[in-house]
């Protein structure tokens, strides 16, 4: 089974996709970082040659298209479920698990900006503006994820709970 960890930025994926890969003793794929490996370009790099809209088709074509193993947990980029049929696509081929924040705490846990072009250029006061803006437009997508979790003080035991009582 392919378990797909969605959510806005700074909820988590990349740990919580890493802490649960290792109950469950299977592979954990990071699609960013699959970006970044792939193009050797940053994602701050990729956005400055090729866009928004440019690395949305890369990052869509990856997900799609992306060799994974039968078993294992994919941290996605939190902007991948909101784009084409992406969050379909993950239904049909997965769990998909929507990791939910508050906007506060997700303010509080983005402090590297910097690798992050949609939001490297504002303060603390700003994001939560731009967050709680961005979360209204992504909200629609992300609650078609079929598990829903707080995924504030969530570690690798609680989300391999939340995922088995959803079966
Ligand atoms: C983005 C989230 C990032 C990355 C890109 C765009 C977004 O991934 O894909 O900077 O639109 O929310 P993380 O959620 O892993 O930071």
């Amino acid at each position: 089974m392919k378990i797909f960890l969605i959510g806005y930025m700074g909820c988590g994926k990349s740990t919580k996709a890493k802490q649960l890969a290792h109950r469950l003793d299977c592979p954990v794929i990071d699609l960013d970082a699959e970006i970044v490996s792939k193009t050797g370009k940053s994602i701050a790099e990729y956005f400055a040659e090729f866009g928004e809209s440019g690395f949305r088709d890369y990052e869509s074509k990856m997900l799609k298209t992306y060799n994974y193993p039968e078993t294992c947990v994919v941290a996605t980029g939190g902007g991948l479920p909101c784009f084409f049929d992406n969050m379909e696509w993950m239904n049909a081929h997965g769990e998909t698990v929507y990791l939910q924040m508050e906007p506060a705490a997700l303010v509080s846990r983005l402090h590297n900006r910097q690798k992050r072009p949609l939001i490297k250029d504002l303060d603390d006061e700003q994001l939560l503006v731009f967050i709680k803006e961005k979360l209204q437009e992504r909200d629609p997508f992300y609650t078609q994820a079929k598990i829903i979790v707080d995924a504030f003080d969530l570690d690798g035991e609680k989300l391999e709970e939340a995922i088995k009582r959803s079966r």
